[in-house]
């Protein structure tokens, strides 16, 4: 079974499918990390996303999950894909077909292999359409912002709320407006906004929608 969960930047997504995969015994891909990991990689290898033969370094990137998330030749990357800057160089780089192309495939293998939660942009859209279970979480801007704020502050980092808010709705313009594969709410994906919900609720909402499914009401 498929569950996906779509939505923008700092909607939850990263607690909420952690949770939801934990609870009902699922593996859960943070998709978003593997965008990451090839924006690293690429502008390490001295990439910029116009760049002739993306799809090259692409192909030729080992890439796949272990404990600690995603990893490169079998080796955590760690904290260095979570810093602001590669958020946006993400954004950018995942706006390139090529970085799409290289990425589908192995999303989708590593997601058939057994009962996951995949959370991204375009899971319900483009990498699952025939997902079972499809969740767009999203909330407003200015609580999304707050949220992670506080994530900044709490793990020791500088932070200053305008410049976070100011972010957030840069990269909702980049995710939204991209020609291929742009952030959008499934048709059949059933919308949680989790503005005005605890951590809890919103968790459970989408696991009591997976048991509903998995018990065949
Ligand atoms: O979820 P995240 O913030 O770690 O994602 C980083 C960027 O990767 C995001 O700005 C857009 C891109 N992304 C994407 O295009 N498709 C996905 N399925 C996941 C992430």
């Amino acid at each position: 079974m498929i569950i996906a969960i779509d939505g923008p930047a700092g909607a939850g997504k990263t607690t909420i499918s952690s949770q939801v995969a934990e609870r009902l015994g699922f593996v859960r891909l943070d998709t978003g990390s593997l965008y990451r990991a090839v924006a690293l990689c690429a502008l390490q290898a001295g990439y910029t996303t116009q760049t002739p033969g993306l799809d090259g370094l692409v192909g030729s990137l080992a890439l796949g999950f272990g404990k600690d998330g995603v990893t490169l030749d079998g080796v955590s990357l760690g904290d260095r894909i979570r810093t602001p800057e590669m958020s946006q160089a993400a954004s950018a780089f995942s706006a390139v077909p090529a970085v799409r192309q290289g990425l589908l495939e192995l999303q989708r293998r590593i997601g058939r292999a057994t009962n996951s939660v995949l959370d991204g942009r375009d899971i319900g859209t483009v990498v699952f359409p025939d997902a079972e279970l499809k969740i767009f979480l999203t909330a407003r801007p200015e609580e999304r912002a707050r949220r992670r704020h506080k994530e900044h502050l709490d793990a020791g980092r500088p932070s200053n709320l305008e410049d976070v808010l100011k972010d957030i709705e840069a990269r909702d313009l980049a995710d939204s407006s991209r020609a291929i594969a742009p952030l959008k709410q499934a048709e059949d994906a059933i919308l949680v906004d989790s503005s005005d919900l605890t951590i809890e609720q919103t968790i459970s909402t989408i696991v009591e929608h997976a048991r509903e499914l998995m018990r065949g009401d």
